[in-house]
C-alpha cells in the first residue's frame, strides 16, 4: 500500500514535498477507486474525515454525488493504483459581498500516513485554489483531530475553535507564474507516475499469468 515515491526519505521542505509527491487530479472514471479508498477507512477515521458516523451506504451516496465539474478531487496512487491519499476541494457558493472560497477535506490510508502525503495534498489544493482565483481556503474538522490541526498550522492556517469543532482558514495570495508552473509540473509528474505504475502492474500481471500465480492485488 505504501507509495514508494513518497517514503520517509522525502525531504522535509514543504515545497520540495509538494513537487515530489505525484498528486493527480481525478475524474469521474476514478469513482470506483475513490469509493474503495473511503471504504477502507475505519469508523474512527470516517468520523474524523466527515465529522460524523459514516456507514458504507452514506459513503456510497457521497461518492455517487461527487461532481467533478463543480469540485476538484485529488488523489495519490500506490503501486497497485489504489488511492492511498485523497482530497476533496469543494468550491463554496460566492455571495456578492464575499470572496471566493473553497473547503478542503482529506484522508490518507493508515499505511500511507506520516510520509508527507496529507501535506502534499493540502499544498496542491492550496496552489490549485490560488490558480482558480480562490481567496480563502477552509478546513472544518474536530478540534480533537491533532494531526489535521498540525497540518493546518504547518501550512500557515489560522484556527478558530468552537464547541469541539475547529475551523482553519488560509488567506491565499493571487496566482503568479510560479504557482501555474508548479501545478502544471506536478500534474505532468503525476500522469507520468500513474502511467509507470499502470505499465508495471500490467507487466506483473502478465508474469503472474505466465507463471500460473495469482495476480497481486494490493
Ligand atoms: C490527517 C491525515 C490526512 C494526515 O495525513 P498524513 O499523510 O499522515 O499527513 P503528513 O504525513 O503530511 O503529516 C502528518 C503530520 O502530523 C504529525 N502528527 C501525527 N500525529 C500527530 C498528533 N497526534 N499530534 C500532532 N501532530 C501529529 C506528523 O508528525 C506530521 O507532521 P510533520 O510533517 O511536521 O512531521 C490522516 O491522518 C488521515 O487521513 N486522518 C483521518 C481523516 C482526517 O482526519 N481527515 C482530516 C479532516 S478533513
Amino acid at each position: 500500500m505504501h507509495n514508494k515515491l513518497a517514503t520517509k526519505q522525502t525531504p522535509a521542505n514543504p515545497s520540495v514535498i509538494r513537487a515530489l509527491v505525484p498528486v493527480r487530479e481525478l475524474h469521474a472514471g476514478h469513482r470506483e477507486a475513490i469509493l474503495h479508498h473511503f471504504l477502507q477507512l475505519n469508523n474512527d477515521d470516517r468520523h474524523l474525515r466527515f465529522g460524523t458516523q459514516t456507514p458504507d451506504e452514506v459513503i456510497e451516496r457521497y461518492v455517487a454525488g461527487l461532481d467533478f465539474n463543480q469540485d476538484t478531487i485529488f488523489g495519490i496512487f500506490d503501486a497497485q493504483l489504489n488511492i492511498v491519499g485523497l482530497a476533496h476541494l469543494a468550491y463554496l457558493p460566492a455571495f456578492k459581498s464575499k470572496t471566493r472560497a473553497a473547503e478542503f477535506g482529506v484522508s490518507v490510508l493508515p499505511d500511507g500516513r506520516g510520509q508527507g502525503l496529507g501535506t502534499a495534498l493540502l499544498g496542491r489544493a492550496a496552489v490549485h485554489s490560488r490558480n482558480t482565483r480562490v481567496e480563502t481556503l477552509f478546513v472544518h474538522c474536530l478540534a480533537s483531530n491533532k494531526t489535521m490541526m498540525h497540518l493546518a498550522q504547518k501550512a500557515g492556517m489560522s484556527v478558530e475553535y468552537s464547541y469541539g469543532d475547529a475551523d482553519a482558514y488560509l488567506k491565499l495570495s493571487p496566482a503568479n507564474p510560479g504557482t501555474i508552473v508548479e501545478e502544471v509540473a506536478n500534474e505532468q509528474w503525476a500522469y507520468f507516475d500513474y502511467a509507470l505504475k499502470q505499465n508495471l502492474k500490467r507487466s506483473n500481471g502478465a508474469w503472474c499469468w505466465m507463471l500460473g500465480r495469482p495476480a497481486l492485488t494490493s
